[in-house]
Formats: structure tokens, sequence, C-alpha cells
């Protein structure tokens, strides 16, 4: 399904609290995230985004029909690592599996590639979110390695896998 990937409005607040509002959502994102989430937590994130420096954070609502169904961003490292950067995102429940995460990352990999310096984008999904995995796979990302006991999660000790794509041609 063909979405797009636009900046965000402080308008989109209503309908981003809508779809984070979610335990099955925020239980594969690292912690940190108020549950319920409110409108004015949106509208904290949203602005908080818009005055972020533009250089190093890269946030896009994710929209189908003009509608927010998503959010991606891309966050650039530090130090020696400022040519790498952590990608993050998710989707409303009721628009899983229709490929518009899918769609979402390759749209949002190849901005950054052709808009930024950075060279290379990993993602951390805890090895037990197969559909995570397996969208980073279908937008070309590599498999690098098993993180053992890289995070504590709901109480659970859990294993991650560290995704990245790479800009081949880049020095
Ligand atoms: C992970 C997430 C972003 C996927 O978004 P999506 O739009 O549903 O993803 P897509 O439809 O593009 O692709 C999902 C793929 O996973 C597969 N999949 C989903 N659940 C699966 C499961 N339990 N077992 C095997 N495959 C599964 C789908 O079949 C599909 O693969 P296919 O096209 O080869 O059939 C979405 O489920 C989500 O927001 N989850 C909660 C937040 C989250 O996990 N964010 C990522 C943190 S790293």
């Amino acid at each position: 399904m063909e979405c797009a990937i636009r900046k965000w409005n402080i308008t989109d607040a209503v309908d981003l609290a809508r779809l984070l509002n979610n335990k099955k959502i925020m239980d594969n994102l690292r912690d940190g995230l108020p549950y319920p989430y409110t409108v004015k937590d949106a509208e904290d994130y949203i602005a908080t985004m818009l005055s972020a420096n533009p250089e190093n954070t890269y946030a896009f609502a994710i929209t189908l029909d003009e509608k927010v169904v998503g959010s991606i961003g891309v966050f650039r490292c530090e130090n020696i690592h400022f040519r790498t950067a952590e990608m993050g995102y998710y989707i409303g429940e009721a628009y899983w599996g229709k490929g518009i995460m899918t769609s979402a990352v390759r749209q949002t990999c190849q901005y950054i590639f052709e808009h930024t310096d950075i060279i290379r984008i990993f993602a951390e999904p805890f090895g037990s979110n197969i559909a995570s995995c397996r969208v980073l796979e279908k937008a070309g990302f590599q498999l690098e390695g098993l993180l053992r006991k890289n995070a504590v999660k709901n109480g659970r000790v859990l294993d991650m896998k560290m995704y990245a794509l790479v800009k081949e041609d880049a020095e």
C-alpha cells in the first residue's frame, strides 16, 4: 500500500495520540513514553521534533490518503558516529500488515541518503519483533548481529537484533 512521509504539523496531535495510545505498540518501543498517551503528549512530541536541530533529527508523519497512520524518525548519533543514525517507527494497529511500514522505511532511507551526509542507518528491534525484522529485511537492511540480553522491557530480559543499511558508494 503506497503511503507518503511528510513533516509533522502540530494539528496532527489528535491523530498521533489515537495511534500511539496502544500497549501493543508501546511494548515494542523503548521506555519513556507516557501511557495513556494524551493529545498533550503528542503535541509536546511534535513541538520537540519541529524545534529540533534539522541536521540531526529527521522526523516524519506517515500518511495514507493524507491521514496520519504512523511515525518514523531518524536520529543522528554523536562523536565518531556522527555519520550514523538510528531509525525508529511505528504504525497504528488498524494499518498493520499492509506493507505501509516497508514503504515508509524505504522512502525515509532514500530521503536521508539523498539529502544528508549520513552513511549508515540502523535499527534495533527486539529479537521477538518478527514484523519489524521483516520490514527491515524487505527494505534492504542487513542483519549484523544478535545483541544478547541487551534490554529489559516490562521486567523481561530481551535480545535485540542489529540491522543496518549503508550507503554503499559513500566515502
Ligand atoms: C512492526 C510494524 C512497524 C510493522 O508495520 P507494517 O506496516 O505492519 O509492516 P509491513 O506490512 O510493511 O510488513 C510486515 C511483515 O511482517 C510479517 N509479519 C508480521 N507479523 C508476523 C509474524 N508474527 N510472523 C511472521 N511474519 C510476520 C508480515 O507478513 C509482513 O511480511 P510479508 O510482506 O513478507 O508478508 C508494526 O507492526 C508496528 O508498528 N508495531 C509496533 C511498533 C514496533 O514494533 N515498532 C518497531 C520497533 S523496532
